[in-house]
């Protein structure tokens, strides 16, 4: 690794993200606030619906694999429905071999997203010991590679590659992705020098920021965004925002924008945060289940919100509209069910007196419609 931020960038001439007219990075008011990728949470519907409701600045898809994707998996792309309302909208990918992100960018360009996300820092098991997320601050060549191999692949896109041109897409995969780049706006089928961005931690075992970012640097990320824990502390203790701030400072010296992330509990905590920590924008994850208005306060946003948006009725009308965009979005899937949607349900009833009675009966629930009639039942709508 190189601690020199002013080293020879001559290694990474392509995609040159700094020069990049195309980067929606830049074009966002600062500070930004962004909703933070979760994997079996940030699906479709949840983004719409935080969109809708709360409008954060940038959002991302769950993570995907990009070993699997190149492998033939075909039902991984679900993960990549979006519609125009998310934008700027990033697709969060992982994995551990740079061919496979090569070419999974050239699938993501097509599709039409407005950036690509290098998950480097999930922590869990089966992606640890694979090799990916946050295994990769343990392999710094191989993460460099990774972002490189990203930037050749959107490179390629622009060239005119596509999925059906790379070796490894099957053709299930390639002939979906072009019916979806057919359904894009005009503006979208055009082929766009997309930002690549990271998502990291601040070490593997230890904490090792400077080394880490620095390397990170190198390859010239429009943005990074880093989660204060290790991966060894999973999710306990508290998110280290002292070390965030190392990471900003070494931000600073270069184009590269960075979002701290770890903990925020509202927006009021992300301004703080954001002050005090001079990260030029914050994360937030888990504050936003069942809150689809935690972004309300946001400059974009202030001026044009309705105060009594946060009034429980408003949020079971919410949970209601979630039901039904989840049922039209995946009830057409053969494998389909609500099981995946009945979570978010408790989390909109978390605060109410009689939570528990409520949640056991939502969790039995099917559909949009049992659902309505539940929380018309404990007179919630
Ligand atoms: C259920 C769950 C799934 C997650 N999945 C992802 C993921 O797919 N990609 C990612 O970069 N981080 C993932 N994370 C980490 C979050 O994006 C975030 O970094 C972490 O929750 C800390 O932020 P918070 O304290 O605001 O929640 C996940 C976290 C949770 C709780």
């Amino acid at each position: 690794m190189n601690n020199n931020l002013t080293i020879d960038q001559s290694s990474n001439q392509s995609n040159d993200q700094s020069k990049d007219q195309d980067n929606f990075w830049f074009k966002l008011k600062k500070p930004i606030f962004g909703l933070s990728p979760m994997d079996g949470v940030t699906d479709h519907p949840y983004r719409f619906i935080q969109k809708k409701y709360g409008k954060p600045a940038v959002i991302y898809t769950e993570f995907t694999n990009v070993e699997g994707l190149c492998h033939g998996a075909a039902t991984l792309l679900k993960d990549f429905i979006y519609d125009e309302t998310q934008r700027p909208i990033v697709a969060q990918i992982y994995g551990k071999t740079p061919e496979y992100f090569r070419q999974t960018a050239v699938i993501v360009s097509q599709l039409g997203f407005d950036g690509i996300d290098i998950n480097m820092g999930c922590p869990a098991k089966s992606v640890d010991h694979s090799g990916s997320g946050a295994a990769l601050i343990q392999t710094p060549a191989l993460a460099q590679e990774i972002i490189k191999a990203t930037k050749l692949g959107i490179q390629d896109y622009v060239e005119g590659k596509r999925a059906k041109d790379c070796d490894d897409i099957s053709e299930a995969i390639s002939k979906k992705v072009e019916q979806l780049h057919q359904l894009l706006p005009k503006k979208y089928q055009k082929a766009r020098l997309i930002p690549v961005s990271v998502k990291t931690r601040i070490g593997y075992s230890n904490v090792i920021v400077e080394e880490w970012i620095t390397t990170l640097l190198e390859m010239k990320p429009a943005a990074i965004a880093i989660h204060g824990r290790t991966l060894k502390q999973q999710y306990s203790g508290n998110a280290n925002w002292n070390e965030i701030k190392k990471a900003a400072d070494l931000c600073h010296q270069t184009k590269t924008l960075i979002l701290g992330n770890g903990d925020v509990q509202n927006f009021q905590d992300a301004q703080r945060k954001i002050n005090d920590y001079d990260v030029d924008g914050v994360l937030i994850g888990r504050a936003t289940f069942g809150n689809p208005f935690i972004f309300i306060d946001s400059q974009d946003n202030k001026k044009n919100q309705d105060n009594k948006a946060t009034s429980h009725k408003t949020i079971f009308n919410v949970a209601l509209e979630h039901s039904q965009v989840f049922e039209q979005t995946y009830s057409n899937n053969p494998r389909y069910n609500f099981l995946p949607m009945r979570k978010h349900l408790g989390w909109y009833v978390r605060s109410i007196s009689n939570a528990k009675i409520v949640r056991a009966d939502l969790f039995k629930t099917n559909c949009a419609k049992e659902v309505k009639s539940i929380l018309k039942k404990y007179k919630l709508l």
